[in-house]
Protein backbone atom coordinates (compact mmCIF):
# COMPACT_ATOMS: atom_id res chain seq x y z
CA UNK A 1 0.00 0.00 0.00
CA UNK A 2 1.53 3.37 -0.38
CA UNK A 3 0.67 6.10 1.55
CA UNK A 4 0.33 9.84 0.87
CA UNK A 5 2.31 12.40 3.28
CA UNK A 6 2.38 15.84 3.02
CA UNK A 7 5.33 18.20 3.98
CA UNK A 8 5.05 21.90 3.58
CA UNK A 9 8.30 22.99 1.82
CA UNK A 10 9.40 26.38 0.19
CA UNK A 11 10.09 27.02 -3.40
CA UNK A 12 12.14 29.17 -5.41
CA UNK A 13 9.93 30.38 -8.32
CA UNK A 14 12.52 31.02 -10.57
CA UNK A 15 14.71 28.18 -10.63
CA UNK A 16 12.23 25.58 -8.42
CA UNK A 17 14.82 24.81 -6.07
CA UNK A 18 13.65 23.37 -3.11
CA UNK A 19 14.04 24.05 0.55
CA UNK A 20 12.69 23.10 3.84
CA UNK A 21 12.80 26.50 5.51
CA UNK A 22 12.07 29.88 4.22
CA UNK A 23 15.33 31.72 2.05
CA UNK A 24 15.89 35.19 1.57
CA UNK A 25 18.39 34.30 -1.51
CA UNK A 26 18.05 30.89 -3.69
CA UNK A 27 21.80 29.17 -3.25
CA UNK A 28 20.98 27.73 -6.71
CA UNK A 29 20.16 30.66 -9.03
CA UNK A 30 21.07 33.41 -6.52
CA UNK A 31 17.61 35.17 -6.63
CA UNK A 32 16.41 37.16 -3.79
CA UNK A 33 12.88 36.82 -2.29
CA UNK A 34 11.90 34.63 -5.04
CA UNK A 35 10.67 31.38 -2.13
CA UNK A 36 7.03 30.71 -1.86
CA UNK A 37 5.19 27.80 0.43
CA UNK A 38 4.39 25.09 -1.29
CA UNK A 39 2.64 21.71 0.08
CA UNK A 40 3.96 18.71 -0.48
CA UNK A 41 2.80 15.05 -1.26
CA UNK A 42 5.48 12.45 -1.25
CA UNK A 43 4.54 8.69 -1.48
CA UNK A 44 5.95 6.12 0.63
CA UNK A 45 7.55 3.84 -1.25
CA UNK A 46 6.91 0.16 -1.97
CA UNK A 47 8.33 -2.22 0.85
CA UNK A 48 9.12 -4.81 -2.35
CA UNK A 49 10.17 -3.24 -6.04
CA UNK A 50 8.67 -4.93 -8.91
CA UNK A 51 10.82 -5.17 -11.51
CA UNK A 52 9.65 -3.53 -14.79
CA UNK A 53 10.21 -5.07 -17.52
CA UNK A 54 11.97 -3.10 -20.48
CA UNK A 55 12.96 -3.02 -23.73
CA UNK A 56 16.52 -1.40 -25.62
CA UNK A 57 16.23 -0.50 -29.04
CA UNK A 58 19.07 -0.15 -31.56
CA UNK A 59 18.40 3.08 -33.21
CA UNK A 60 18.89 1.87 -36.46
CA UNK A 61 15.84 -0.57 -36.78
CA UNK A 62 13.37 1.87 -34.88
CA UNK A 63 11.42 3.18 -38.00
CA UNK A 64 10.07 6.17 -37.67
CA UNK A 65 7.06 7.41 -39.67
CA UNK A 66 7.93 11.09 -41.10
CA UNK A 67 5.34 12.91 -39.03
CA UNK A 68 3.43 15.70 -40.56
CA UNK A 69 4.02 18.94 -38.81
CA UNK A 70 0.97 21.04 -38.22
CA UNK A 71 0.80 24.49 -40.00
CA UNK A 72 -0.90 27.48 -38.00
CA UNK A 73 -1.26 28.42 -41.34
CA UNK A 74 0.01 32.12 -39.96
CA UNK A 75 3.67 32.30 -42.12
CA UNK A 76 5.14 34.11 -39.19
CA UNK A 77 3.96 31.57 -36.52
CA UNK A 78 5.12 28.43 -38.84
CA UNK A 79 8.54 30.24 -39.17
CA UNK A 80 9.59 30.74 -35.70
CA UNK A 81 7.84 27.25 -35.11
CA UNK A 82 10.36 25.66 -37.14
CA UNK A 83 7.78 24.71 -39.96
CA UNK A 84 4.55 23.83 -38.11
CA UNK A 85 3.47 21.97 -35.10
CA UNK A 86 4.54 18.82 -33.87
CA UNK A 87 2.04 16.26 -33.34
CA UNK A 88 2.85 15.38 -29.24
CA UNK A 89 4.91 18.72 -28.92
CA UNK A 90 4.02 20.95 -26.32
CA UNK A 91 4.69 24.27 -26.92
CA UNK A 92 4.90 27.47 -24.43
CA UNK A 93 4.18 30.94 -25.39
CA UNK A 94 4.87 33.98 -22.90
CA UNK A 95 4.39 37.34 -22.33
CA UNK A 96 3.27 40.19 -20.72
CA UNK A 97 -0.58 40.72 -19.73
CA UNK A 98 -2.11 42.51 -22.63
CA UNK A 99 0.74 41.58 -25.38
CA UNK A 100 -1.84 39.90 -27.39
CA UNK A 101 -1.11 35.78 -26.38
CA UNK A 102 -4.98 34.59 -26.88
CA UNK A 103 -5.18 37.10 -30.08
CA UNK A 104 -2.38 35.51 -31.14
CA UNK A 105 -3.26 31.68 -30.53
CA UNK A 106 -6.88 32.46 -31.63
CA UNK A 107 -5.83 33.56 -35.31
CA UNK A 108 -3.49 30.73 -35.41
CA UNK A 109 -6.43 28.07 -34.33
CA UNK A 110 -8.88 29.55 -36.60
CA UNK A 111 -6.42 28.83 -39.48
CA UNK A 112 -5.30 25.18 -38.86
CA UNK A 113 -6.98 22.34 -40.92
CA UNK A 114 -8.08 19.98 -38.30
CA UNK A 115 -10.23 20.09 -34.97
CA UNK A 116 -8.67 22.62 -32.56
CA UNK A 117 -9.72 22.43 -28.98
CA UNK A 118 -9.19 25.81 -27.20
CA UNK A 119 -9.59 25.77 -23.18
CA UNK A 120 -9.79 28.73 -21.35
CA UNK A 121 -9.66 29.19 -17.57
CA UNK A 122 -9.52 33.26 -17.62
CA UNK A 123 -12.46 33.95 -19.83
CA UNK A 124 -15.88 32.96 -20.33
CA UNK A 125 -16.95 31.47 -23.76
CA UNK A 126 -18.94 34.95 -24.45
CA UNK A 127 -15.67 36.73 -23.94
CA UNK A 128 -14.34 34.22 -26.44
CA UNK A 129 -16.89 34.39 -29.03
CA UNK A 130 -16.59 38.48 -28.68
CA UNK A 131 -13.23 38.42 -29.72
CA UNK A 132 -13.59 36.07 -32.25
CA UNK A 133 -16.41 38.24 -33.94
CA UNK A 134 -13.39 41.30 -33.38
CA UNK A 135 -11.18 38.88 -35.32
CA UNK A 136 -13.78 38.54 -37.98
CA UNK A 137 -13.02 34.52 -37.30
CA UNK A 138 -15.49 31.89 -38.86
CA UNK A 139 -14.15 28.60 -38.40
CA UNK A 140 -16.05 25.14 -37.65
CA UNK A 141 -12.94 23.32 -36.30
CA UNK A 142 -12.76 25.50 -33.54
CA UNK A 143 -14.19 24.04 -30.29
CA UNK A 144 -13.99 26.32 -26.76
CA UNK A 145 -14.04 24.97 -23.35
CA UNK A 146 -14.25 26.93 -20.22
CA UNK A 147 -12.88 24.71 -17.52
CA UNK A 148 -9.95 24.92 -14.96
CA UNK A 149 -10.19 21.26 -14.16
CA UNK A 150 -7.01 19.25 -15.37
CA UNK A 151 -9.47 15.87 -15.53
CA UNK A 152 -12.32 17.41 -17.29
CA UNK A 153 -9.93 19.02 -19.79
CA UNK A 154 -8.34 15.40 -20.47
CA UNK A 155 -11.70 13.29 -20.69
CA UNK A 156 -13.14 16.61 -23.36
CA UNK A 157 -9.71 16.08 -24.92
CA UNK A 158 -10.52 11.94 -25.05
CA UNK A 159 -13.84 12.98 -26.36
CA UNK A 160 -13.46 15.42 -29.37
CA UNK A 161 -9.50 13.93 -30.06
CA UNK A 162 -8.22 17.32 -31.45
CA UNK A 163 -5.21 18.16 -33.12
CA UNK A 164 -4.22 20.59 -31.68
CA UNK A 165 -5.03 21.89 -27.76
CA UNK A 166 -4.89 25.04 -26.64
CA UNK A 167 -4.69 26.06 -23.36
CA UNK A 168 -5.28 29.86 -22.06
CA UNK A 169 -3.46 29.99 -19.42
CA UNK A 170 -1.36 26.66 -18.03
CA UNK A 171 -1.48 29.00 -14.61
CA UNK A 172 -5.32 28.64 -14.61
CA UNK A 173 -5.21 24.70 -14.90
CA UNK A 174 -6.07 22.96 -11.43
CA UNK A 175 -4.98 19.33 -10.55
CA UNK A 176 -7.61 18.43 -8.29
CA UNK A 177 -6.06 15.64 -6.61
CA UNK A 178 -2.81 18.48 -5.13
CA UNK A 179 -3.28 20.63 -2.44
CA UNK A 180 -1.55 23.40 -4.13
CA UNK A 181 -3.79 26.33 -4.95
CA UNK A 182 -3.65 26.99 -9.03
CA UNK A 183 -0.96 28.98 -10.76
CA UNK A 184 1.50 27.51 -8.11
CA UNK A 185 4.68 25.88 -8.91
CA UNK A 186 3.84 22.11 -8.02
CA UNK A 187 0.45 22.83 -9.73
CA UNK A 188 1.85 24.51 -12.80
CA UNK A 189 4.64 21.87 -13.10
CA UNK A 190 2.38 18.91 -12.78
CA UNK A 191 -0.49 20.02 -15.33
CA UNK A 192 2.05 20.82 -17.87
CA UNK A 193 3.25 16.85 -17.12
CA UNK A 194 0.12 15.50 -17.47
CA UNK A 195 -0.80 17.25 -20.54
CA UNK A 196 2.61 16.46 -22.00
CA UNK A 197 1.79 12.78 -21.64
CA UNK A 198 -1.59 13.35 -23.02
CA UNK A 199 -0.30 15.19 -25.90
CA UNK A 200 2.68 12.18 -26.63
CA UNK A 201 -0.16 9.90 -25.75
CA UNK A 202 -2.78 10.61 -27.99
CA UNK A 203 -0.55 12.58 -30.85
CA UNK A 204 -2.22 16.60 -30.72
CA UNK A 205 0.34 18.93 -30.23
CA UNK A 206 -0.34 21.48 -27.06
CA UNK A 207 0.63 24.92 -27.25
CA UNK A 208 0.09 26.34 -23.62
CA UNK A 209 0.12 30.33 -22.72
CA UNK A 210 2.01 31.38 -19.88
CA UNK A 211 2.41 34.65 -17.59
CA UNK A 212 5.41 36.01 -16.85
CA UNK A 213 6.04 37.56 -13.79
CA UNK A 214 7.02 41.36 -13.24
CA UNK A 215 10.70 40.70 -13.42
CA UNK A 216 10.09 39.27 -16.86
CA UNK A 217 10.53 35.74 -16.38
CA UNK A 218 8.21 32.92 -17.50
CA UNK A 219 5.70 32.44 -14.33
CA UNK A 220 6.49 29.27 -12.85
CA UNK A 221 10.27 27.80 -12.34
CA UNK A 222 12.93 27.43 -14.79
CA UNK A 223 11.80 23.47 -15.00
CA UNK A 224 8.46 24.40 -16.95
CA UNK A 225 11.13 25.57 -19.53
CA UNK A 226 13.13 22.32 -19.92
CA UNK A 227 10.21 20.13 -19.87
CA UNK A 228 8.27 21.50 -22.98
CA UNK A 229 9.55 21.08 -26.53
CA UNK A 230 9.39 24.69 -27.54
CA UNK A 231 9.27 28.46 -25.61
CA UNK A 232 8.24 31.19 -27.33
CA UNK A 233 8.07 34.31 -26.11
CA UNK A 234 5.95 37.39 -26.99
CA UNK A 235 7.11 40.59 -26.90
CA UNK A 236 6.57 44.31 -28.19
CA UNK A 237 6.54 47.96 -26.88
CA UNK A 238 3.61 48.85 -25.09
CA UNK A 239 3.90 51.93 -27.50
CA UNK A 240 4.39 50.71 -30.64
CA UNK A 241 1.99 47.93 -32.52
CA UNK A 242 4.41 45.91 -33.61
CA UNK A 243 5.02 42.62 -31.91
CA UNK A 244 8.01 39.93 -32.15
CA UNK A 245 7.48 36.33 -31.70
CA UNK A 246 10.58 34.42 -30.47
CA UNK A 247 11.85 31.18 -29.86
CA UNK A 248 14.12 31.16 -26.59
CA UNK A 249 13.86 27.11 -27.07
CA UNK A 250 12.93 25.23 -29.95
CA UNK A 251 13.79 21.18 -30.08
CA UNK A 252 12.66 20.94 -33.54
CA UNK A 253 13.86 24.53 -35.33
CA UNK A 254 16.11 27.39 -35.27
CA UNK A 255 15.85 29.69 -32.33
CA UNK A 256 17.05 32.60 -33.88
CA UNK A 257 14.15 33.07 -36.23
CA UNK A 258 11.54 35.39 -35.20
CA UNK A 259 7.73 36.87 -36.28
CA UNK A 260 6.62 39.98 -36.65
CA UNK A 261 2.99 41.16 -36.36
CA UNK A 262 1.62 44.29 -36.49
CA UNK A 263 -1.71 44.66 -34.02
CA UNK A 264 -4.62 46.34 -35.10
CA UNK A 265 -8.08 46.58 -33.96
CA UNK A 266 -9.51 43.58 -35.41
CA UNK A 267 -6.11 41.51 -34.53
CA UNK A 268 -2.65 40.64 -35.46
CA UNK A 269 -1.72 41.53 -39.15
CA UNK A 270 1.80 39.59 -40.62
CA UNK A 271 5.01 42.18 -41.32
CA UNK A 272 6.50 40.21 -44.35
CA UNK A 273 9.02 42.65 -44.48
CA UNK A 274 10.56 44.00 -41.77
CA UNK A 275 13.24 45.71 -42.83
CA UNK A 276 10.41 48.19 -44.15
CA UNK A 277 9.01 49.18 -40.82
CA UNK A 278 12.87 48.99 -39.14
CA UNK A 279 13.77 51.68 -41.82
CA UNK A 280 10.15 53.83 -42.07
CA UNK A 281 10.86 56.64 -39.58
CA UNK A 282 14.06 57.29 -40.43
CA UNK A 283 15.04 61.32 -40.68
CA UNK A 284 17.65 62.22 -43.16
CA UNK A 285 21.27 61.55 -43.16
CA UNK A 286 22.10 63.17 -39.42
CA UNK A 287 25.02 62.37 -37.81
CA UNK A 288 25.61 59.33 -35.11
CA UNK A 289 22.97 57.22 -37.34
CA UNK A 290 23.58 54.27 -39.81
CA UNK A 291 21.84 51.81 -41.57
CA UNK A 292 23.21 47.87 -41.03
CA UNK A 293 22.03 44.27 -41.32
CA UNK A 294 21.48 41.57 -38.97
CA UNK A 295 20.21 37.77 -39.77
CA UNK A 296 16.77 36.94 -37.66
CA UNK A 297 17.13 33.61 -38.06
CA UNK A 298 17.36 33.30 -41.99
CA UNK A 299 16.05 36.73 -43.15
CA UNK A 300 18.41 39.81 -43.19
CA UNK A 301 16.95 42.73 -40.81
CA UNK A 302 18.09 46.35 -41.86
CA UNK A 303 17.88 48.55 -39.24
CA UNK A 304 19.23 51.81 -37.91
CA UNK A 305 21.94 52.45 -35.32
CA UNK A 306 21.62 55.36 -33.40
CA UNK A 307 24.80 56.76 -31.14
CA UNK A 308 24.80 60.33 -29.22
CA UNK A 309 28.38 61.09 -27.60
CA UNK A 310 27.93 64.23 -25.15
CA UNK A 311 30.88 65.26 -23.04
CA UNK A 312 30.37 64.17 -19.49
CA UNK A 313 30.58 67.05 -16.83
CA UNK A 314 31.52 65.76 -13.73
CA UNK A 315 32.27 62.15 -12.36
CA UNK A 316 31.87 58.90 -14.39
CA UNK A 317 30.86 59.65 -17.84
CA UNK A 318 27.53 57.26 -19.43
CA UNK A 319 27.76 54.17 -21.02
CA UNK A 320 23.19 53.30 -22.22
CA UNK A 321 22.90 50.74 -25.03
CA UNK A 322 19.46 49.88 -25.90
CA UNK A 323 18.84 46.80 -27.65
CA UNK A 324 22.06 46.09 -27.68
CA UNK A 325 24.66 44.50 -25.22
CA UNK A 326 26.35 46.80 -23.08
CA UNK A 327 29.27 44.53 -22.48
CA UNK A 328 29.85 44.50 -26.63
CA UNK A 329 29.30 48.48 -26.34
CA UNK A 330 32.19 48.22 -23.49
CA UNK A 331 34.70 46.24 -25.84
CA UNK A 332 34.37 48.25 -28.87
CA UNK A 333 34.64 52.41 -27.49
CA UNK A 334 38.06 50.65 -25.45
CA UNK A 335 38.65 49.33 -29.25
CA UNK A 336 38.25 53.42 -30.77
CA UNK A 337 40.05 54.39 -27.87
CA UNK A 338 43.16 52.08 -28.75
CA UNK A 339 42.85 51.46 -32.75
CA UNK A 340 41.37 54.73 -34.08
CA UNK A 341 42.43 57.27 -31.60
CA UNK A 342 39.09 58.18 -30.19
CA UNK A 343 39.04 60.33 -27.13
CA UNK A 344 35.38 59.12 -25.48
CA UNK A 345 36.72 59.02 -21.21
CA UNK A 346 35.20 62.24 -20.79
CA UNK A 347 32.54 61.45 -23.18
CA UNK A 348 28.87 59.77 -22.36
CA UNK A 349 27.58 57.15 -25.28
CA UNK A 350 23.96 56.81 -25.59
CA UNK A 351 23.20 53.55 -28.28
CA UNK A 352 20.30 52.50 -29.46
CA UNK A 353 19.17 50.49 -32.12
CA UNK A 354 15.72 51.83 -33.60
CA UNK A 355 12.57 50.81 -33.40
CA UNK A 356 13.11 48.21 -30.40
CA UNK A 357 14.93 45.55 -31.82
CA UNK A 358 17.54 43.38 -29.97
CA UNK A 359 20.52 42.25 -31.71
CA UNK A 360 22.65 40.07 -30.26
CA UNK A 361 25.00 39.70 -33.69
CA UNK A 362 28.40 40.64 -34.36
CA UNK A 363 27.89 42.04 -37.97
CA UNK A 364 26.33 45.14 -36.11
CA UNK A 365 30.64 46.47 -34.93
CA UNK A 366 31.04 48.39 -37.55
CA UNK A 367 28.07 50.42 -37.99
CA UNK A 368 28.16 50.73 -33.91
CA UNK A 369 31.64 51.94 -34.05
CA UNK A 370 30.67 54.13 -36.93
CA UNK A 371 27.52 55.42 -35.45
CA UNK A 372 29.57 56.50 -32.57
CA UNK A 373 32.52 58.05 -34.37
CA UNK A 374 30.06 60.31 -36.52
CA UNK A 375 28.55 61.51 -33.73
CA UNK A 376 31.90 62.46 -31.64
CA UNK A 377 33.08 64.22 -34.60
CA UNK A 378 29.71 65.81 -35.65
CA UNK A 379 29.97 64.42 -39.35
CA UNK A 380 27.47 62.32 -41.20
CA UNK A 381 27.83 58.86 -42.58
CA UNK A 382 28.16 58.52 -46.25
CA UNK A 383 24.17 58.68 -47.48
CA UNK A 384 22.47 55.43 -48.75
CA UNK A 385 24.74 53.50 -47.19
CA UNK A 386 24.68 49.95 -45.33
CA UNK A 387 27.29 48.84 -43.19
CA UNK A 388 28.64 45.67 -42.19
CA UNK A 389 31.51 44.15 -40.34
CA UNK A 390 32.54 42.11 -36.82
CA UNK A 391 35.43 44.43 -35.48
CA UNK A 392 37.91 42.30 -33.87
CA UNK A 393 40.18 43.62 -30.99
CA UNK A 394 42.41 44.53 -32.97
CA UNK A 395 40.97 46.90 -35.09
CA UNK A 396 40.61 44.76 -37.54
CA UNK A 397 37.09 44.17 -39.84
CA UNK A 398 36.17 40.45 -39.92
CA UNK A 399 33.88 38.67 -42.52
CA UNK A 400 30.20 37.61 -41.66
CA UNK A 401 27.81 35.04 -42.67
CA UNK A 402 25.24 35.28 -45.15
CA UNK A 403 26.78 38.29 -47.07
CA UNK A 404 25.05 37.95 -49.83
CA UNK A 405 21.49 37.68 -48.69
CA UNK A 406 22.38 40.80 -46.52
CA UNK A 407 23.46 42.60 -50.09
CA UNK A 408 20.40 41.57 -51.74
CA UNK A 409 18.30 42.88 -48.57
CA UNK A 410 20.34 46.51 -49.37
CA UNK A 411 20.25 46.48 -53.04
CA UNK A 412 16.11 45.73 -52.77
CA UNK A 413 15.41 48.35 -50.55
CA UNK A 414 17.39 51.16 -52.58
CA UNK A 415 20.59 51.28 -50.77
CA UNK A 416 23.53 52.53 -53.23
CA UNK A 417 26.36 51.37 -51.38
CA UNK A 418 27.21 48.24 -48.67
CA UNK A 419 30.40 48.38 -46.31
CA UNK A 420 31.75 44.63 -46.38
CA UNK A 421 34.40 42.98 -44.78
CA UNK A 422 37.23 41.95 -47.12
CA UNK A 423 37.45 38.83 -46.72
CA UNK A 424 33.98 38.29 -47.55
CA UNK A 425 34.50 39.36 -51.38
CA UNK A 426 35.32 35.91 -52.27
CA UNK A 427 32.48 34.34 -51.13
CA UNK A 428 30.25 36.83 -53.03
CA UNK A 429 29.36 34.59 -56.12
CA UNK A 430 26.59 36.83 -57.72
CA UNK A 431 26.90 40.01 -58.70
CA UNK A 432 24.32 42.95 -57.65
CA UNK A 433 24.33 46.63 -58.64
CA UNK A 434 24.70 47.91 -55.48
CA UNK A 435 28.41 49.12 -54.70
CA UNK A 436 30.54 47.16 -53.04
CA UNK A 437 33.00 48.58 -50.69
CA UNK A 438 35.10 46.17 -49.26
CA UNK A 439 37.53 47.11 -45.80
CA UNK A 440 40.20 45.67 -43.95
CA UNK A 441 40.52 47.74 -40.71
CA UNK A 442 38.83 49.70 -38.37
CA UNK A 443 40.60 53.37 -39.37
CA UNK A 444 40.25 52.45 -43.18
CA UNK A 445 36.67 51.49 -42.64
CA UNK A 446 35.62 54.55 -40.68
CA UNK A 447 37.14 56.78 -43.44
CA UNK A 448 34.99 55.62 -46.40
CA UNK A 449 32.42 56.18 -44.01
CA UNK A 450 32.32 59.09 -42.81
CA UNK A 451 33.79 60.51 -46.15
N1 LIG B 1 -11.00 46.88 -29.80
C1 LIG B 1 -9.68 46.84 -29.88
N2 LIG B 1 -9.03 47.64 -30.72
C2 LIG B 1 -7.69 47.61 -30.83
N3 LIG B 1 -6.92 46.78 -30.15
C3 LIG B 1 -7.50 45.96 -29.30
C4 LIG B 1 -8.90 45.94 -29.12
N4 LIG B 1 -9.18 45.01 -28.20
C5 LIG B 1 -7.99 44.48 -27.84
N5 LIG B 1 -7.00 45.05 -28.50
C6 LIG B 1 -5.56 44.74 -28.39
O1 LIG B 1 -5.44 43.41 -27.94
C7 LIG B 1 -4.66 43.37 -26.75
C8 LIG B 1 -5.19 42.31 -25.83
O2 LIG B 1 -5.05 41.10 -26.51
P1 LIG B 1 -5.11 39.70 -25.77
O3 LIG B 1 -6.33 39.62 -24.93
O4 LIG B 1 -4.91 38.69 -26.84
O5 LIG B 1 -3.83 39.79 -24.86
P2 LIG B 1 -3.30 38.68 -23.85
O6 LIG B 1 -1.81 38.71 -23.98
O7 LIG B 1 -3.99 37.41 -24.06
O8 LIG B 1 -3.70 39.33 -22.46
P3 LIG B 1 -3.87 38.58 -21.05
O9 LIG B 1 -2.51 38.50 -20.48
O10 LIG B 1 -4.73 39.51 -20.29
O11 LIG B 1 -4.51 37.27 -21.31
C9 LIG B 1 -4.80 44.73 -26.16
O12 LIG B 1 -3.72 45.09 -25.35
C10 LIG B 1 -4.90 45.62 -27.36
O13 LIG B 1 -3.59 45.90 -27.83
MG1 LIG C 1 -5.21 36.27 -22.82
Amino acid sequence: MTKAKKKIVYVCTNCGYESLTWLGKCPMCSEWNTFTEEVKETKKEKSKKLLKETEVFSLNNVVVNEEERIKTNVDEFDRVLGGGLMPGSVVLIAGDPGIGKSTLVMQAAAKINGTVLYVTGEESVMQIKLRSTRLKIKSNNLLVLAETDLDTIKSTIKKVSPSVVIVDSIQTVNNPDLENAAGTITQIRECTLSLMGEAKKSAFAALLVGHVTKEGFIAGPKVLEHIVDAVLQFEGEKNHSYRILRALKNRFGNTNEIGIFEMHSDGLSEVKNPSEIFLSERYGNTTGAIVTSSMEGTRPVLFEVQALVTPSGFGNPQRVATGFDYRRLSILLAVLQKRAGLRLSSHNVFLNMAGGIRIFEPAVDLAVCSAITSSLSNKPCRESTVVIGEVGLGGEIRSVGNIEKRIQEAYKLGFENIVIPKNNIKSIKRKSKINVIPVENLVSAIEEILS
